[in-house]
């Protein structure tokens, strides 16, 4: 996830490197902080049996985690042979481009403090939580995995061309709010869902919210809130819909999109399938 400003963040920002990246220091994890880890851990835990994708599931599954907060170092060893990511720790929210030329370079950065107890609902900045628990089981995913770097490299180029408020967008909704389509119903797979409690049920549940299919312009237009829930989701089909959608060159894509006024987060425009909810079992009033 991406900062629009890096003032006023409360992580450590005094000891990091250039590149933002600082010592993990695992064993200053306080036992109360590892136990909140395992609270959080359990909660999200039967809620992604339900609510998240495959993909997330047997990963998550496999890599068993969920004792306290993990060693960044633990899992690089497995993610190197697998897709060839590494998580590097940072203090929190990074610029722009320092964070693009992590993920160009199949560098995952991910938050080394965790939230306070009285946060366990709902925290501001990303911790390690949701760094860790949301994105890390799909960058296990080789699809997925090139996915992540393309845009990263999209990044560095949309910086220089000044379009960086359009390509976020595409972040925002894919890997943070991303629903995909499985045979099973309508699933999760965004980071951001996927480490809410309230989000996760109700981003498939509730009748309340727009989802509709992933359209690459659509939602490179579209503003989204950082405060409340979602109001509109987007849904792929598969993780190659992802990437093959984003393969062109963007530059004329963002020229054009320069002189449209952006979609409100709750727009719903003419024509547009609006698809049904997944699993359809709770009504949660919002
Ligand atoms: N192909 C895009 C470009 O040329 C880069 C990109 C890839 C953006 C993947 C997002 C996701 O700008
Ligand atoms: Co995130």
């Amino acid at each position: 996830m991406t900062g629009e400003t890096v003032h006023k963040l409360r992580g450590d920002y005094s000891r990091m490197r250039p590149d933002y990246t600082v010592d993990q220091e695992w064993d200053a994890y306080s036992a109360g902080e590892h136990e909140l880890w395992r609270r959080l851990y359990r909660r999200q835990q039967s809620l992604v049996a339900k609510y998240a994708c495959d993909e997330f599931n047997d990963t998550l599954a496999a890599l068993r985690f969920g004792e306290g907060i993990p060693r960044f170092d633990a899992i690089n060893r497995k993610l190197a042979v697998v897709t060839n990511w590494q998580l590097v720790a940072v203090p929190g929210l990074l610029p722009d481009l320092a964070f693009f030329e992590h993920l160009a370079h199949r560098r995952f950065p991910v938050t080394v403090w965790i939230r306070e107890p009285e946060e366990f609902d709902y925290i501001v900045e990303p911790d390690v939580f949701h760094d860790f628990f949301g994105h890390v089981p799909m960058l296990f995913n080789p699809v997925f995995a090139d996915y992540m770097q393309a845009y990263g490299q999209g990044g560095i180029k949309a910086h220089a061309l000044g379009a960086i408020e359009m390509l976020s967008r595409l972040y925002w909704y894919t890997v943070e709010f991303g629903l995909i389509e499985t045979p099973k119903g309508l699933r999760a797979y965004g980071a951001g869902i996927l480490s809410s409690g309230g989000e996760i049920g109700y981003c498939i549940d509730n009748p309340r919210p727009n989802r509709i299919g992933f359209d690459l312009m659509r939602i490179m237009q579209t503003r989204y809130k950082i405060d409340t829930f979602q109001e509109t989701y987007f849904v792929i089909r598969e993780f190659r819909e992802l990437f093959d959608a984003t393969a062109p060159d963007f530059t004329p894509y963002y020229a054009e999109l320069r002189g449209r006024e952006p979609h409100a987060a709750s727009a719903l425009l003419a024509g547009e399938r609006v698809l049904h909810r997944g699993t359809g079992s709770r009504d949660e009033s919002h």
